[in-house]
């Protein structure tokens, strides 16, 4: 079966199960996978290391010329490089979690990584297509996708499901630094998080993870 040209686009808050949800499904049906947070993330990692004031949009948004950042969309071993570095243990520490959500309301960041991310896109879709995981997929970067999903999940069970994924322990840590990035990725003026038009709205809060990857497979199977 040819899936030539599909792009699904999966976006929802952190710990919705975004990830999980997408690699499974991309590997269940011969797809590729990108993942835009490690985009993000990985600015975030090199201007923390360049010393740049990530609380300084304009001193954020002069470093943007200077960035080159490469996603690898094996969705059983997804990459990510920024200036040459992998950087994908890097991108899950604290100092990144606490600096990612004010990095990414930068509009020069989001248009420099917008026009990467549809470069990607254009070219895995082609081959063969992509599953798309971020806030703003099914809102700005692929609006013509032709399955779009909005998962949420109660920020206990999101928070649960963080921890446990960073080796954690202190799970109110987690909800209160997730239930943070919420409130700035969902008040910011460019490409906030929002349901897109048309987004298939999905709950994991009470969900295995297989059931919520037949739930979007079902999908991907009435359209393509
Ligand atoms: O999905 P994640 O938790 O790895 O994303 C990290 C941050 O990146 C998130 O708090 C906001 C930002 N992000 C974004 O602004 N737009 C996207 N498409 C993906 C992530």
């Amino acid at each position: 079966r040819t899936r030539t040209g599909l792009v699904v686009a999966i976006d929802g808050p952190s710990g919705s199960g975004k990830s999980s949800t997408s690699r499974g499904v991309a590997d269940r049906l011969g797809l590729r996978y990108l993942d835009t947070g490690a985009m993000f993330r990985a600015v975030t990692w090199w201007m923390l290391r360049a010393g740049v004031d990530v609380q300084d949009a304009a001193a954020v948004a002069a470093r943007v010329p200077e960035l080159e950042v490469k996603s690898g969309t094996d969705p059983l071993a997804p990459t990510i490089e920024v200036g040459g570095t992998d950087v994908a243990v890097e991108i899950r520490s604290d100092e990144v979690n606490a600096a990612v959500s004010p990095v990414s309301a930068v509009p020069e960041v989001r248009a420099w990584l917008l026009e990467l991310q549809r470069a990607v896109i254009a070219e895995e879709a082609a081959l063969g297509g992509i599953v798309v995981e971020g806030r703003d997929i099914g809102s700005v970067v692929a609006p013509d996708a032709q399955v779009k999903v909005y998962l949420t999940a109660d920020p206990a069970a999101r928070a649960l499901r963080r921890a446990a994924e960073e080796g954690g322990t202190d799970v109110a840590a987690t909800e209160q630094s997730l239930l943070a990035r919420d409130k700035i990725d969902s008040g910011r003026a460019t490409a906030p998080l929002v349901r897109a038009d048309g987004a298939a709205h999905l709950d994991t809060t009470h969900h295995t993870l297989d059931e919520v990857i037949d739930q979007v497979v079902a999908l991907v199977d009435r359209v393509a």
